[in-house]
């Protein structure tokens, strides 16, 4: 069993697809075993999405990240890292596969309605930055 942290970011939340896009974690099969609403600061996002501060788009991602409300949450399943990336889509939803979260929901490359860790390592980062232990309920 696997976690990893997965964010609907704020193109999901503004058009009521909460509920749209965790069926279609569910129906993955990954388990939503932490989940949150909140609203990021710019600072929070900043802090986030540190690994990206030199890229060009570093300042358009964190605007967008704190345009509305986002939902983190934490997902269980068997390798869920890897898992979840092929439920998601490619990043770019130009290049999303058909079936996937992104090629089916997102706006644009920014608002490309969701975000999961792309390693171990990082999940664990990006879970602690979210929740506590005795928030994820397994
Ligand atoms: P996410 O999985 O949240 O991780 C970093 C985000 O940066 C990514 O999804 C995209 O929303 C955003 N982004 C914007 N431009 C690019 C780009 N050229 N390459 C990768 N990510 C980008």
């Amino acid at each position: 069993m696997q976690r990893t942290l997965s964010i609907l970011k704020p193109d999901v939340t503004r058009r009521n697809l909460t509920g749209a896009v965790n069926e279609r974690i569910e129906r993955g099969g990954l388990r939503i075993i932490a989940q949150k609403r909140l609203h990021l600061t710019l600072t929070q996002a900043q802090k986030f999405y540190a690994v990206h501060q030199e890229r060009a788009f570093f300042n358009d991602l964190c605007q967008s990240m704190i345009s509305g409300p986002v939902v983190a949450q934490v997902l269980e399943g068997e390798n869920a890292i890897l898992h979840y990336r092929n439920v998601m889509g490619a990043t770019n939803p130009a290049n999303a596969d058909e079936g996937t979260i992104r090629k089916d929901f997102a706006e644009s490359i920014e608002a490309n309605s969701v975000h999961g860790s792309d390693s171990v390592e990082n999940a664990a980062k990006e879970i602690s930055f979210f929740f506590s232990e005795m928030e994820i309920v397994g």
